[in-house]
């Protein structure tokens, strides 16, 4: 299973409870290491997790499905999932990387399954959440946008 690399407190805060649970002040070493958030303060990395839930998900469950409206993003924090697109090769997505971002940028269907590959732990942002979050951190639209422009040249050679 891919991990983030982490500290004695977030060690215990990835193999917390299982299910879904809010993110303390133990998760922020964590965080720290997810590159989306790498340029945040400790005092930002608290806002992000004051604003995030944690979620447990077993191999082969649906994340997200492609079709569906987009209700929240996603930070894999332990772990795989693999997303399908209705054309293309499968993408794997490993532990610091995201996903659902697009559905809720542009208020349209989702773009693709995601399915956990193994278990999964994921961050969970909601909608609202996200979209406050965007504006108040400019660091991380920009992280954002950088891998997204990322996957439109890895979709363009794979077309
Ligand atoms: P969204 O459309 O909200 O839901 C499905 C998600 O899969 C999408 O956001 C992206 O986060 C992700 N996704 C879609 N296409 C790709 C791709 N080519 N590479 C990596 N991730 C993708």
């Amino acid at each position: 299973m891919s991990q983030l690399a982490a500290g004695p407190a977030a060690r215990a805060a990835l193999s917390g409870p299982r299910g879904s649970g809010r993110l303390d002040r133990d998760w922020v070493p964590v965080l720290a290491g997810v590159p989306l958030f790498g340029e945040l303060s400790r005092r930002h990395l608290k806002h992000v997790a004051s604003l995030a839930k944690t979620r447990r998900y077993t191999a082969g469950t649906s994340i997200v499905r492609a079709g569906t409206a987009g209700t929240a993003f996603y930070v894999i924090l332990d772990g795989a999932a693999r997303v399908v697109t209705p054309k293309g090769r499968p993408r794997r997505l490993k532990a610091g990387q995201f996903f659902g971002e697009m559905a809720l940028l542009d208020d349209s269907p989702r773009s693709a399954d995601v399915v956990a590959d193994g278990e999964v732990l994921t961050l969970t942002i909601g909608r609202s959440a996200f979209a406050k979050l965007l504006k108040s951190e400019p660091a991380i639209a920009h992280a954002l946008l950088r891998t997204l422009a990322a996957r439109v040249r890895d979709a363009e050679t794979s077309a």
